[in-house]
């Protein structure tokens, strides 16, 4: 876990098929899709500018250190030669292996290699239908297909793909669904073979951390598209979307800001959790422009900042409103999400702060003790309770998405 709860910020892509349709990756079942109908995505399939290198390297800049590829999603299509279906990459225009280049450049820039993988495959026809299914009006009951069948499929793909590649850090199975009535109930660790597909899992990667939607307990919990209100018991990992879609959807506007998602990353750090921000590589392989710009100006921002993110976890300090503490031993980071009229008040830090500076350009931040008993006057500012550390800050909010007070704490 050592590396996971160190590196903090991970990209995850989602990348296959749905990139040509430009519509979530979810548009086979929203749209009802047949096999037939979905196939001119894979007779196009043919992404000339797909440069792992590229994408390596612009998640580095980023401020990323761990990258997590879809293999397969819930469409069926293996970015992977498979030896155990047609149904890759291989059959494409494209016609070679998507997967071993992009560890290869995950590598090269000392990145840590992350798989996705998904439990449902709509295109395996011994994949049960269920409500998920694009053919669920079709058949209109649970059942069909033999999952026993698919279960060795499932296995059998998971240990190609363990097997063929190196050391693989990380997988993420996605995902179970048990008891979801508006699914039919769904499918869950039995449907899969969870407790025996985790063992291979482990025996085949000793080191890899795998989460928690097999069904079963992994090594992280991984709430999705949301920020947990606080720390969690667990160690874990929100996963979020630029705009919504995982998959590329081109008509889709709606990208958080660079500073929203700054902010996302700094409260998930302060609360003991990753962030893993996804891209959704277009079909000529390309993570889009926006993507790339937002992206960039997080970099910018980690750039300076990374100490304040990077082997941070949470502080015992309690922050003021609108802030943040991350916290590295002795080095507490207040992450001023607004910026204050010229002071913010710490409980509990006075006398306990030997220097104090602004990040991004260590200029001094001058501390204030207060009286406790002091009243407001004309020019003297009222006291605060006992032990709060008054800060004096410039006029000028720093020119930075999320400014930050590097605080030396006395130990
Ligand atoms: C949900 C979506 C899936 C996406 C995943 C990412 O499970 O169904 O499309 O890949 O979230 O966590």
């Amino acid at each position: 876990m050592t590396w996971f709860t160190h590196d903090r910020f991970g990209m995850f892509v989602h990348w296959g098929l749905y990139a040509l349709a430009a519509r979530h990756e979810w548009v086979k079942t929203r749209e009802r899709m047949t096999d037939e109908e979905y196939q001119v995505y894979f007779d196009h399939f043919d992404p000339d500018r797909y440069d792992p290198a590229g994408w390596a390297r612009t998640a580095k800049a980023a401020g990323m250190r761990y990258v997590v590829l879809t293999t397969k999603h819930h469409d069926g299509f293996c970015l992977w030669d498979s030896d155990l279906t047609d149904y890759t990459v291989a059959g494409t225009p494209y016609g070679k292996d998507l997967i071993g280049p992009f560890v290869e450049a995950c590598r090269a820039e000392g990145l840590k290699v992350g798989f996705y993988h998904s439990l449902i495959d709509w295109h395996h026809p011994s994949f049960p239908v269920d409500g998920t299914h694009p053919r669920r009006d079709e058949v209109n009951f649970k059942g069909g297909g033999d999952i026993a069948d698919y279960r060795r499929y499932l296995h059998g793909q998971v240990r190609e793909l363990l097997t063929r590649y190196g050391t693989i850090d990380y997988l993420f199975f996605d995902f179970s669904y048990e008891g979801r009535k508006e699914w039919w109930g769904g499918k869950g660790a039995d449907d899969w073979g969870a407790a025996e597909l985790l063992a291979m899992v482990r025996d085949l990667q000793p080191g890899i951390l795998v989460n928690d939607r097999t069904g079963l307990p992994g090594d992280f919990v991984t709430p999705e598209q949301y920020q947990p209100t606080g720390a969690l018991a667990e160690v874990w990992e929100a996963c979020q979307t630029l705009n919504g879609s995982w998959g590329y959807d081109r008509d889709n506007l709606d990208y958080k800001s660079a500073e929203l998602l700054i902010r996302m990353l700094v409260d998930g750090v302060a609360k003991g959790g990753n962030l893993l921000l996804n891209v959704g590589p277009n079909g000529r392989g390309e993570i889009d422009r926006r993507a790339r710009d937002i992206l960039a100006e997080i970099g910018a921002w980690m750039d300076l900042h990374e100490r304040s993110i990077r082997g941070c976890g949470p502080s015992a300090f309690e922050p003021p409103p609108d802030c943040r503490f991350t916290q590295n031993g002795d080095r507490l980071y207040l992450h001023l999400f607004s910026w204050p009229p010229r002071h913010v008040h710490l409980p509990g830090l006075a006398g306990r702060v030997r220097y104090a500076q602004l990040l991004d350009d260590a200029s001094e931040i001058r501390r204030v003790v207060t009286d406790p008993d002091q009243a407001a006057q004309n020019t003297r500012m009222g006291g605060q309770p006992p032990g709060t550390l008054t800060l004096e800050l410039p006029v000028q909010r720093p020119r930075t998405a999320v400014p930050v007070i590097e605080l030396f704490l006395d130990t």
